[in-house]
């Protein structure tokens, strides 16, 4: 494999840690852009059981697989462990438990590696997978959809964020989550609630929460509660109701309001590209919603693959060249970080 950069310059081998939720990730990236290798441990079958992710449980799952990715990620790259240049791990926001055995890990390799250790945001990550498959190009508007997250946010320049709006109740994974679960589908819903959407003929008329007319900010409980008082008073009065006609209503309702916000936002604030980032970016009816309106008005969208736009390493490993370049390393003491903000950890 050639390994040498382009400019000559020696090349820089990322290995990143991500065990912000649950899921336990380790990846090699070189120069922020190439993947050399990228390992996932899902938990998912685990948290199943319980409907949703149990922190202390992801916490144990996280400590007996952490290891093993990291050494999974390391041979597949090729690259010797002596031969990394830094080591970069999530800091926040997620599970304070998950975020920690991460951080112990990283932080032990990079002492005993001696080499650099690099914080990342975990916003900035799923922001940044989209760089692992495209060229960037600033001012962008990202339109940040995970299961935690619901944000606008301006990447001013590169590594420079500023969120412009965000969700005031219920991430939008976050509600998929609860509207999967109350049609009877298993945890995580989101990707079940897409498939039976796009397998409805009609869509179950369901509300679309605009909120002021000047405001990027989004809402989603109110929309979520509209869906659980369809499906009791359907269960109430023993009247038929489709769920594929209620996922098809959710999800259109959800993309329109997505898809008006995001750009407007482009618009207003002159950015010269549309990013999709987040666990939600895979929903193909999102972006079908998107991609005719951004052609039409001329904005390039991006988006990672569905591969890169759930919980990954690799990201970590493409937000945290970010600060590679800048020489902006953290301390060995670095705290986890459960409410990290996306603003203070951008790059100066
Ligand atoms: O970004 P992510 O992996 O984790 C967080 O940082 O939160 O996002 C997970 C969320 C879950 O809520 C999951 O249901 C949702 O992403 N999701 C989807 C799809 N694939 C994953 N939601 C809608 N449609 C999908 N195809
Ligand atoms: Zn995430």
């Amino acid at each position: 494999m050639n390994r040498t950069t382009r400019d000559g310059k020696s090349p820089c081998y990322i290995l990143a840690v991500e065990t912000s939720c649950d899921d336990t990730s380790a990846a090699v990236i070189q120069d922020g852009r190439t993947i050399l290798s990228n390992v996932v441990s899902s938990q998912i079958e685990t948290h199943q059981q319980f409907g949703g992710v149990v922190p202390e449980v992801a916490s144990r799952k996280h400590v007996e697989s952490i290891t093993v990715m990291i050494e999974a990620a390391v041979r597949e790259s090729g690259v010797a462990m002596t031969d990394l240049s830094a080591i970069a791990v999530t800091q926040g926001p997620g599970l304070v438990g998950s975020l920690l055995v991460g951080l112990v890990a990283a932080k032990a390799l990079s002492y005993s590696l001696q080499v650099p250790l690099l914080s990342v945001h975990h916003i900035a990550g799923h922001i940044y997978a989209n760089a692992l498959v495209h060229e960037l190009e600033y001012p962008a508007m990202a339109l940040v959809v995970s299961g935690g997250h619901t944000e606008l946010v301006l990447v001013e320049a590169p590594g420079r964020f500023r969120i412009i709006g965000r969700t005031r109740d219920d991430a939008v994974g976050e509600a998929y989550d609860k509207v999967a679960r109350a049609l009877g589908m298993p945890y995580p819903g989101g990707p079940h609630v897409d498939r039976m959407a796009h397998e409805a003929k009609t869509a179950l008329p369901l509300p679309r929460a605009w909120l002021e007319p000047d405001s990027y900010d989004f809402s989603f409980s109110g929309l979520k509660s509209a869906v659980l008082a369809a499906i009791n008073q359907a269960k109430m009065k023993n009247l038929p109701l489709d769920p594929a006609e209620v996922a098809r209503g959710f999800q259109e309702s959800v993309s329109e309001v997505l898809t008006e916000k995001a750009l407007r936002a482009v618009k207003a604030y002159g950015a010269k590209q549309l990013l999709l980032a987040g666990g939600v970016a895979a929903n193909r009816g999102l972006r079908e919603s998107l991609a005719p309106r951004c052609e039409a008005a001329g904005i390039p969208l991006l988006a990672p693959p569905i591969g890169l736009c759930t919980d990954n390493a690799a990201m970590i490993g493409a937000a945290a060249f970010l600060k590679w370049e800048e020489g902006q390393f953290a301390p060995l003491d670095l705290k986890a970080e459960p409410l990290l903000s996306l603003e203070g950890w951008s790059v100066q």
